[in-house]
């Protein structure tokens, strides 16, 4: 894994924060607010997403919006694909932020993976081309945003004009648990914040904001359990 605190220049690296939940738990607000904190108090942020907007991302947008027929391996390894273009390409890379001392918060990430893929693909396959990959950087935390998913289908029947592939209760309550059996397979490797996002947006946001503070200026791991 590339994510270490220190770049070869012994340059402080940036702090790499991921957003997870299933579509409709807020992570777009809430990826704003840290954005603001970062900023507000005098650091240098980086917002980014996955699927990409590169033509990776283009190819899994066409097939998340029903309008090409992909299974699930093809759309791990799609995923991985765009993953790493993200990661490193020269001009807009996760790995680029980082090593200038920039932090990288990304809205999805190899997490979503595991647990979108992983219900129809073999988890452990799409767990190791992943976590096994040199090119892709280890987030320093995760942040989940767990809401259940009758308010999740509230909110995306409420902001949606068409539903995705994943954007039905059935898959979203079988994601959810796909989310919860990898975060305990990676209890002990990675870094995982479960928050209750059924709160104000204001509570979430200091939760998140003081999980920050914590990881900001160590490389020690906060206790999130
Ligand atoms: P989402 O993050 O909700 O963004 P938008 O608001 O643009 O819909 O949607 C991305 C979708 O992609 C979501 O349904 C989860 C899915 N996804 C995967 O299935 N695997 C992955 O590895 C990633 C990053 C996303």
């Amino acid at each position: 894994m590339i994510n270490d605190t220190f770049g070869d220049d012994g340059m402080k690296k940036g702090k790499f924060i991921v957003f997870e939940g299933l579509d409709g738990s807020g992570k777009g607000t809430q990826t704003a607010l840290l954005e603001k904190h970062i900023k507000q108090s005098g650091g240098k942020v980086y917002l980014t997403a996955e699927p990409t907007i590169f033509s990776t991302g283009g190819m899994i947008r066409d097939a998340l919006g029903g309008f090409t027929d992909r299974d699930a391996y093809e759309l791990s390894a799609m995923f991985l694909t765009d993953r790493i273009f993200h990661n490193i390409n020269k001009k807009s890379g996760i790995r680029k932020y980082l090593d200038a001392g920039i932090d990288v918060i990304c809205d999805r990430y190899y997490y979503s993976s595991f647990a979108y893929q992983g219900i129809d693909a073999d988890l452990d396959w799409v767990m190791d081309m992943n976590l096994n990959c040199r090119e892709i950087a280890k987030p320093d935390l995760c942040i989940f945003l767990d809401v259940d998913t009758e308010l999740c289908d509230k909110r995306i029947a409420e902001n949606r004009f068409e539903r995705e592939i994943y954007e039905n209760k059935d898959a979203q309550s079988r994601i959810r648990r796909r989310f919860f059996e990898v975060f305990d397979k990676l209890r002990d490797s990675e870094n995982i914040c479960i928050i209750d996002a059924s709160r104000s947006v204001e509570e979430i946001s200091d939760d998140i904001i003081k999980i920050y503070e914590k990881i900001r200026n160590t490389n020690d791991c906060v206790d999130i359990k």
